[in-house]
């Protein structure tokens, strides 16, 4: 048996090109793997080595800009953040994420992702102007802040409607990225946008139509748990439909710093270069009398 650090895998790759329309097919590649090398440094080896013409999409390698998301043995995972010898398989396959068009290869057409991101307009909605006019920086509590701050941790990767049975089978679904991003700014004690989303959310295809199969939390690899947002979005509509809602004022700006300065607080000493220099010219001066 071949030690671990000399250990080689088959890596089993889904090939096809939207472009020329050839039927999709998978491409066996040997690879050499050492501890601690990823499914996209298997991908990067092959592309520099094996065969360049292979495509994925990558771009941090840390599991922050959500790029490289794929199917690794069946499941929807990050090739950067998956180790091939944690995968315990001599095959690795890669397969581009489920429920999203393929563009070449591994790499999906994100579009529909994207779209519906927007479309629960995933920004601070407020009532006064203070987005257009800010005067100063908003007060928020700790406890306001863990309100939302899980749900504030999507890298919009895009795991999570793969793995999605509803997705699947409904594609005006807006899914489950886009009702935690919804939630995420609900949730916010500076936002007022429940009523701009409400037309969007509050729909067949929009929270309701989630059956709560968790696949999506099971997924994410960031732990936003869109399963539990999409829930908790199901409860703030139902007290909104009944009046039952806290009417709760938006957060409210920070006080205006005070005007003059605090008689407790030791004014600044003097700069010490126009003090050297006033030293010298006295000195100066004093010599010259
Ligand atoms: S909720 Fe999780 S799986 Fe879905 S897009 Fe955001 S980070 Fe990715
Ligand atoms: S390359 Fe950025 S998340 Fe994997």
């Amino acid at each position: 048996m071949l030690a671990e650090d000399q250990k080689k895998v088959v890596f089993r790759i889904f090939r096809f090109n939207s472009g020329d329309g050839g039927a999709p097919r998978f491409q066996e590649y040997t690879v050499p793997v050492q501890k601690g090398m990823t499914v996209l440094d298997g991908l990067v080896y092959i592309k520099e080595n094996l065969d360049g013409t292979i495509a994925y999409r990558s771009s941090c390698r840390m599991g922050i800009c959500g790029s490289c998301g794929m199917i690794i043995n069946g499941f929807p995972q990050l090739a950067c953040q998956t180790q091939i010898l944690h995968l315990e398989s001599q095959v690795v396959e890669v397969r581009p994420l489920s429920n999203y068009p393929v563009i070449k290869d591994v790499v999906p057409d994100l579009s529909s992702l994207m779209r519906n991101h927007t479309a629960v307009r995933p920004y601070i909605i407020r009532l006064d102007d203070e987005k257009e006019r800010p005067t100063r920086e908003y007060l928020q509590s700790p406890q306001e802040l863990e309100a939302y701050l899980q749900f504030a941790y999507c890298i919009k990767c895009g795991l999570c409607l793969a793995a999605c049975p509803t997705v699947a089978t409904d594609a005006s679904f807006l899914g489950p990225q886009a009702l935690a991003a919804a939630y995420r700014y609900i949730a916010d004690s500076r936002d007022s946008g429940m009523e701009a989303r409400a037309p969007i959310l509050d729909t067949p295809h929009g929270v309701w139509r989630c059956h709560f199969a968790g696949a999506c939390t099971e997924a994410c690899p960031k732990g936003v748990d869109p399963a539990l947002a999409i829930q908790l979005l199901k409860r703030a509509l139902v007290l909104r439909t009944l009046r039952l809602a806290r009417v709760q004022a938006p957060a409210p700006v920070a006080p205006p710093l005070a005007p003059a300065p605090r008689p407790d607080i030791p004014k600044a000493p003097e700069p010490t270069v126009a003090l050297v220099r006033e030293q010298k010219s006295e000195g100066v001066e004093e010599r010259r009398s």
